[in-house]
């Protein structure tokens, strides 16, 4: 399996990812253009937290596991997203996210994240409401 599909293929892809559901095909040429498609072993570290964080990424096939700071460990599959919060605000990455299984991922770098923001402002919304539901998961956990 090549580490970049062509964009065609990549297209095919993009259509089946939720995140870009009901997105134009104008929107999907371009989110090709932005996101780098990525295969990964099992066991590989994708962010460590207190690090710079460069990079967005989309769950296409796979399963990793976010270690918050707390102790406790949140687990995400394919349409879940991850690193957005350390690209937002520029800040350290805020939990060590490691592949548990191979992983197929959309790659994003910091600037064609905010060029992706603001080309598609659906994904805009999935995001906020991802960090709300992060939030509100984060507040109703019990502390350690
Ligand atoms: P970032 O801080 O850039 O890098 C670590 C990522 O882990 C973070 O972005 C979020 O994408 C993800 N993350 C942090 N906290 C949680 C949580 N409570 N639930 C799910 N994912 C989280």
């Amino acid at each position: 399996m090549p580490l970049f599909q062509s964009s065609s293929t990549k297209l095919t892809l993009l259509q089946k990812v939720p995140l870009f559901e009901g997105l134009s095909q104008r929107q999907l040429r371009l989110i090709a253009q932005l996101a780098d498609e990525v295969d990964i072993p099992a066991g590989k570290r994708l962010a460590t937290a207190g690090e710079t964080g460069h990079e967005f990424f989309v769950i296409v096939d796979g399963h990793v596991a976010v270690k918050i700071r707390t102790g406790r460990t949140v687990r995400l599959g394919p349409g879940d997203v991850f690193g957005e919060m350390s690209l937002i605000d520029g800040g350290p990455r805020s939990a060590t996210v490691e592949a548990t299984t191979p992983l197929r991922l959309l790659v994003v770098g910091h600037r064609e994240f905010w060029q992706l923001l603001a080309e598609a402002p659906p994904i805009a919304h999935t995001i906020m409401r991802t960090l709300c539901r992060r939030l509100r998961d984060a507040e109703a956990a019990p502390t350690a």
